[in-house]
C-alpha cells in the first residue's frame, strides 16, 4: 500500500505521458512553450507499464489516469492503456486531454478499455478561445467532445478555469451548454503551477465567485459530502438535479485531507503531491535492472514522505519547479 504519516492511502495514479502540448493556455504554458523533455529521458511505452503494473499489483492503485501536457499527443498511448487494461486487478482508466485529436481516437481508445475522459474548455467563443491558448482549434475541441460521448468514454467531464476579464464572464452560458450536451462541468480555480509564475492570487476568480455567478441563472443545492468521497470536485445539483456542477477550488477550499494520488512523470519520477518540492527517481532504477520489490519500496517510500497539505496560503509556499504541464494537473 501507498500509505503516508497522516494516514492517507494513494490508491489514484495519475502518469503524464508527455509534457508536449498543442495549445499554449496562458495559465500554463508561454507562447514559446518549454525546453521539452528529450527522448531518452522520457519512460518508454514498456517501462510505463512496468510501473504501472507494479502500482496496480503490489502497491494497491485502482485507479489511472493518463494525463499531460497532452497526451493524445503520445503515440503509443492506446498499445499503452490496452496494456493496462490486461492488468489484474484491472484498474479504472480514464484521460484528461484538451480533446484535440480526440475525434479521430476516442473509438480506439474505448475498444482498448479506456473508460472515461475528461476535456478542459474554458470557452464557448471561438475568439476567447484564441485568447486562452493561442491557437485556432476550437472546433476540434467540440469535436473531440462529441466523439467521446458518441464512443461511451462517459461521463465526459469537462473542465473549465476562469480567468478574470477574459472569459469569467461564460460561467453561467458554459453550465447550460453543458447540460444541454450531458457534459459534467467543474470550475477551477487556477493554482500556482504555471510555467511563467503569473499567477497573482488577487486576481484569481474563487469559488465563491464562481457560484455567485452560476447563482444569478441556477439554483444550487450542495451534494451531500458523503458523495464526494476523495474526489477534488465540491457538486452541487442544479435546479433539484439530477444534473450537477461542481468547483475544485484548490486554493480557497483545499482537500488535501482527503487526497489519494500519487503521481508519475513522463521522465520517470514519483510526485506524492501536485505541489511537492521534490521527486523520487523510479526510472534508474528500472534502468538498472531493479527488481518490482525494490521499486515498490522507493514508491512507498516517496508517499511516506508527503505533506499535510499543498499550502497555497501559507506565506512560505514555494511553487514547484516542474510546471503544471510537466507534472499532469
Ligand atoms: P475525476 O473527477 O475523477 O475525473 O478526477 P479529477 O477532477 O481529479 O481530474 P482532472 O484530471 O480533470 O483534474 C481536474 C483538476 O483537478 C485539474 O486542474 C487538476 O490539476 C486538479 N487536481 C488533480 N489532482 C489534484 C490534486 O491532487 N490536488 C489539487 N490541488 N488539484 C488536483
Ligand atoms: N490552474 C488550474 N488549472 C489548471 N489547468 C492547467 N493549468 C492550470 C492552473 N494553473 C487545468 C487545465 C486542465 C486540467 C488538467 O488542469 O485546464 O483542465
Ligand atoms: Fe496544454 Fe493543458 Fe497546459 Fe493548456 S493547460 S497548454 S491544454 S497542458
Amino acid at each position: 500500500m501507498l500509505l503516508d504519516t497522516f494516514g492517507r492511502q494513494a490508491v489514484d495514479l495519475r502518469v503524464s505521458l508527455t509534457d508536449k502540448c498543442n495549445l499554449r493556455c496562458t495559465y500554463c504554458m508561454p507562447e514559446e512553450g518549454l525546453q521539452w523533455l528529450g527522448k531518452s529521458e522520457l519512460l518508454t511505452d514498456e517501462e510505463i507499464v512496468r510501473l504501472v503494473s507494479i502500482a496496480v499489483t503490489d502497491l494497491g492503485v485502482t485507479e489511472v489516469r493518463f494525463t499531460g501536457g497532452e497526451p493524445l499527443l503520445r503515440p503509443g498511448l492506446v498499445s499503452i492503456v490496452a496494456a493496462c487494461a490486461e492488468l489484474t486487478p484491472r484498474p479504472e482508466l480514464s484521460l484528461t486531454s484538451n480533446g484535440i485529436g480526440l475525434a479521430r481516437t476516442a473509438a480506439a481508445l474505448k475498444a482498448a478499455g479506456l473508460d472515461r475522459v475528461n476535456v478542459s474548455l474554458d470557452t464557448l467563443d471561438p475568439d476567447v478561445f484564441f485568447t486562452l491558448t493561442r491557437r485556432h482549434r476550437h472546433q476540434d475541441v467540440l469535436a473531440g467532445l462529441a466523439a467521446a460521448e458518441a464512443a461511451g468514454l462517459t461521463p465526459v467531464k469537462l473542465n473549465a478555469v476562469l480567468m478574470r476579464g477574459v472569459n469569467d464572464h461564460e460561467a453561467a452560458d458554459l453550465l447550460e451548454w453543458c447540460l444541454e450536451h450531458g457534459y459534467q462541468l467543474r470550475f477551477i480555480e487556477q493554482m500556482p503551477l504555471d510555467a511563467q509564475h503569473g499567477w497573482d492570487r488577487s486576481q484569481m476568480i474563487t469559488a465563491e465567485e464562481i457560484l455567485d455567478r452560476l447563482h444569478a441563472r441556477f439554483a444550487l443545492t450542495p451534494e451531500p459530502s458523503a458523495a464526494r468521497g476523495a474526489a477534488p470536485a465540491e457538486r452541487w445539483l442544479v435546479d433539484g438535479g439530477p444534473a450537477s456542477v461542481g468547483v475544485i477550488a484548490s486554493v480557497t477550499r483545499p482537500f488535501c485531507r482527503a487526497c489519494d494520488r500519487t503521481r508519475l512523470t513522463a521522465d520517470g519520477q514519483v510526485r506524492n503531491c501536485l505541489f511537492a518540492t521534490g521527486e523520487t527517481d523510479l526510472r534508474t532504477a528500472l534502468r538498472e535492472g531493479g527488481s518490482d520489490a525494490e521499486i515498490g519500496a522507493l514508491w512507498r517510500a516517496a508517499m511516506w514522505g508527503k505533506k499535510a497539505g499543498a499550502g497555497i496560503d501559507n506565506p512560505e509556499f514555494l511553487q514547484p519547479e516542474r510546471p503544471m504541464s510537466a507534472i499532469g494537473g
